[in-house]
């Protein structure tokens, strides 16, 4: 099958390639067993392939399905709380709701909201921080199963200065990391990361359990939050005074890897770039969360030049929503009023919220851009008639602007497909 539409895709780095935006703006996506067959303009690949059957979606674009780098699904009903700073909202918003997943219908029933509204957003796989119980986990990782999304999650970890309600002990975070890797990693579209909540909430016992799963499991992704409040970092130091920084804390146990991603790092302390440059762990950026929450604003010049890499996330409950072209927009606005501004672009967000996304997830040679071979994740935007983007659509732009356009005004009523593997996960009424 063909797909006829106007098609953006990012197969380079913008952060250090000119060309790496693709546009084609009468093209074809062949879509053969759920991978790319070929990507280009419409009338070449409708030459080599003139037998194929064609669908015109050429009133829309195609984007690849966005990458969401960091996100928790026990806080989808925690969104909204705005007024806080990290810790506070941690103690008076998150915390408390998050102990309700320890009942799994309701685990069930938020699991379900969250997935659907992946998937409504575009958004085609994630990096997750799934629930503090096993039970509610495992329930995320069933529904997420079921919606055919690609989900990257685990069981969040921790047995300090949280609600104590959400406390396991060493032996448990084990024993049940442990049995939710052997039902879940590599089932499916599913795959499993070890998921210390930060160095705040662990204890060395929890975080020497982190490094065991790891070293037992290949292939086991790592995720946690780093550097995001003052306040935090302050009282990381406090908790472990041998460390040199935060990174140390996570270093000392082989937490920093390839496969690693430390969510905000907004605060990075002199070399701590430099060394997650040289372990090649990725960043989780997540602007509407470093707004509402007050945390600060990312450096993402220090992190371009230190080469280090790093993705969009929406933070669901932290962030403001599930969107990623508002997160994209957030990106670009938040960069600009940054004690030392950049002017992102459009090529910038798009590869943000996709291709970067995948190399965070370690899906890089699997998702994240229309190369042959990849699988055919996408989302399909096609703005309603009265829109203010149709409006722009109908005017005689640049392709580069259009995109830009897109960041700036598309929402969810923009979305009228997300496709996993070519097959919908979600379509617009
Ligand atoms: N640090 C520890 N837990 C959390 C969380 O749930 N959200 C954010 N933004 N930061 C955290
Ligand atoms: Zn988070």
């Amino acid at each position: 099958m063909i797909l006829r539409a106007a098609i953006f895709h990012t197969p380079r780095n913008p952060f250090r390639d000119d060309d790496a935006l693709e546009v084609f703006p009468d093209g074809a996506l062949l879509v053969e067993n759920g991978r790319v067959a070929a990507c280009g303009d419409y009338l070449e690949v409708r030459a080599q392939y003139p037998e194929a059957d064609v669908r015109d979606m050429r009133d829309g674009v195609l984007l690849p399905g966005f990458v969401d780098a960091h996100i928790h699904y026990p806080q989808v009903r925690a969104l909204g709380g705005i007024g806080y700073s990290l810790l506070d909202w941690l103690e008076n918003i998150t915390l408390p709701e998050e102990v309700k997943f320890g009942h799994p219908s309701y685990a069930r029933a938020v699991a379900q909201e969250f997935l659907h509204s992946l998937a409504s957003h575009g958004t085609t796989a994630a990096l997750v921080f799934g629930a503090h119980f096993a039970g509610a986990t495992a329930e995320l990782f069933e529904q997420a199963q079921a919606s055919g999304l690609r989900i990257v999650s685990g069981l969040v970890l921790a047995d300090r200065h949280l609600l104590p309600a959400l406390y396991q002990t060493p032996e448990e975070a084990y024993k049940e990391s442990a049995a939710l890797i052997r039902r879940f990693h590599g089932a499916g579209r599913l795959l499993y990361a070890v998921t210390p909540r930060f160095a705040l909430s662990a204890s060395e016992a929890i975080l020497e359990v982190c490094a065991t799963l790891l070293a037992e499991n290949p292939g086991v992704r790592f995720q946690t939050h780093m550097n995001e409040s003052v306040e935090e970092i302050e009282s990381v130091a406090s908790l472990f005074p041998g460390a040199s920084d935060y990174l140390a804390v996570y270093e000392r146990f082989g937490l920093a890897q390839r496969r690693s991603v430390f969510a905000h790092n907004v605060h990075p302390a002199p070399g701590e770039l430099e060394r997650l440059a040289a372990c090649d762990s990725a960043v989780a950026f997540c602007p509407a969360s470093n707004a509402a929450l007050g945390s600060g604003f990312f450096p993402l010049q220090r992190h371009v030049q230190a080469g280090v890499r790093f993705a969009l996330g929406t933070d669901v409950g932290g962030g403001t929503g599930f969107g990623m072209l508002k997160e994209g927009l957030l990106a670009y606005l938040t960069q600009r009023l940054a004690p030392s501004p950049v002017t992102l672009n459009a090529a910038h967000l798009l590869y943000l919220a996709t291709r970067a996304g995948a190399d965070a997830l370690g899906l890089e040679d699997q998702i994240g851009d229309f190369t042959v071979g990849k699988f055919a994740d996408f989302v399909y935007l096609r703005p309603p008639e009265t829109s203010p983007l149709r409006a722009v659509m109908r005017s005689p732009i640049s392709p580069e602007r259009l995109l830009g356009a897109i960041f700036t005004l598309a929402g969810t009523e923009c979305i009228e497909e997300t496709c996993v593997e070519g097959n919908p996960v979600f379509q617009a009424a």
